[in-house]
């Protein structure tokens, strides 16, 4: 075991840097409650921590190279780097590298690995340099602290892992096999995460609509039948779910959306591309038709949904034609927001070694035009929504004296100014649309 570095043992301040996905975020707050129970706080904003979490992602390109150049700029001006420890998906997939190449991380720590975190500072406290990269078949949420701390707007992992094997996606080998967490274990959380403040929960997973468990009646249910018993929660006021594979839109899901006040009228069902070719070559299982068949029983369920998804341009042998085919179903489904990315080739995926790359340029070109349409569609969204009058959670003070930030039900931001508070859900009407959010007018002040 090395130790080049001096490096601060006992550590008493923390700071976690979470980046790429939400259930990255997830996992980050949980790695910081983990540490809070050790006694270790918060580091006060601008000053050095003694440990610090990067807790990173490798879904797109260039991951590792940002990991290590984050690892360099925490070199303080004395030569010394706080005590680093490298977590998330990157560490998963290339952890022994980064233990050979940066002496100053002295923990590796996979997604499935985090709840070893404490033990793992101290034995990196005592000069140790640990790499945790297992995926125990236990899982790692009964190994993590009961939830205390909440904002009004809380994020719930309630299955993890892809077995679907899209051939350009890491998440496979980086998360692992699907695991649903238990249904007693989910409403337990989901009532934590209220008691200590939330008043809208968004279940997380990578195929979150995949999710099945058993109730307590022992009868089994999937995702919508989890909804509807966390829609009884009484100071629950808003229920989302994110992200979804289009295979698994169950029937009891879409209707969900339909009967279900408190799930939230927004939909992500990424489809990646509009041609069939392509969807085959990404192994998505699924074809347009399928894809537009599934949004026109949502729309039908609930005709307000506001619909997401993301896009991949140049996937190898993408052609013109091809690319010409996603403008079209974008221009089909009218988006209310959607994610677009340029194919990033994910070493040990099959697509990184398929013929027929897209130069660089074409891929640049063809994102633009993308991005050009989803923001018309956006915007548009926006500009359909003004005169509405609806709900919006109150997440957070805007930067302009007495203006709030909130969202609406289709998780547009909407700025108000009022009598308000964070985490009352206040009636607001939209008045101003913009490309990014909407200017509202408070219509009832908020009930105590
Ligand atoms: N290149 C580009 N985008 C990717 N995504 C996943 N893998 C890649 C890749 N190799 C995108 C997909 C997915 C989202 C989370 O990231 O669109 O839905
Ligand atoms: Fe990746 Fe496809 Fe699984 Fe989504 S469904 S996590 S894109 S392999």
């Amino acid at each position: 075991m090395s130790n080049s570095a001096p490096t601060p043992a006992n550590p008493k301040t923390y700071r976690v840097k979470s980046f790429g996905c939400q259930m990255n975020v997830y996992d980050g707050d949980r790695m910081a409650e983990l540490l809070a129970e050790q006694g270790i706080t918060p580091a006060p904003e601008g000053e050095d921590a003694d440990l610090v979490v990067l807790n990173t992602c490798h879904i797109r390109e260039k991951a590792a190279e940002k990991v290590y150049s984050d690892i360099g700029r925490l070199r303080r001006e004395d030569g010394s780097s706080p005590l680093i420890a490298v977590a998330g998906c990157v560490a998963q997939a290339e952890g022994e590298e980064i233990m050979a190449r940066a002496p100053a991380v002295k923990m590796v720590v996979g997604p499935q690995a985090y709840h070893r975190l404490p033990d793992m500072v101290k034995a990196a406290s005592q000069g140790q340099r640990m790499t945790d990269t297992d995926m125990p078949a236990e899982t790692k949420f009964d190994a993590l602290p009961k939830r205390r701390r909440s904002g009004p707007t809380a994020f719930l992992t309630v299955q993890e892992g892809c077995d679907k094997f899209c051939t350009y996606c890491v998440v496979p080998y980086t998360r692992g096999a699907e695991i649903s967490r238990p249904h007693a274990d989910l409403i337990e959380e989901a009532k934590r995460l209220v008691e200590a403040g939330a008043r809208e929960i968004t279940l997380l997973g990578q195929n979150v609509n995949a999710w099945t468990g058993e109730n307590a009646k022992g009868q089994s249910v999937g995702l919508d039948g989890l909804i509807r018993e966390l829609a009884e929660i009484p100071d629950l006021a808003r229920i989302r779910y994110t992200t979804s594979h289009p295979n698994d839109m169950t029937p009891g899901l879409i209707e969900a959306h339909g009967d279900v006040a408190k799930l939230m009228p927004f939909l992500h069902l990424p489809v990646q591309s509009g041609s069939d070719r392509v969807l085959k070559a990404m192994n998505r299982a699924h074809q347009v038709e399928k894809y537009l068949s599934i949004l026109e029983e949502v729309r039908k369920a609930r005709p307000d949904i506001a619909l997401s998804g993301d896009f991949i341009v140049g996937f190898p042998g993408e052609t013109d034609a091809e690319f010409e085919e996603t403008l079209k179903l974008v221009d089909t489904v009218g988006y209310a927001q959607c994610f677009s990315f340029k194919y990033s080739p994910r070493p040990g995926t099959p697509a990184a070694t398929m013929g027929d790359q897209v130069p660089m340029p074409v891929m640049d070109e063809r994102l633009r035009r993308l991005q050009t349409a989803l923001n018309r569609d956006q915007y548009a969204f926006n500009t359909a929504s003004v005169g509405k009058t609806c709900e919006v959670l109150v997440e957070r003070r805007g930067k302009h004296p007495g203006q709030w930030l909130g969202k609406s039900p289709w998780l547009q931001s909407v700025h108000f100014t009022g009598d308000v508070a964070v985490g009352d859900v206040v009636t607001v009407e939209l008045v101003e649309a913009g490309p990014n959010s909407i200017a509202g007018a408070l219509k009832v002040p908020a009930s105590a």
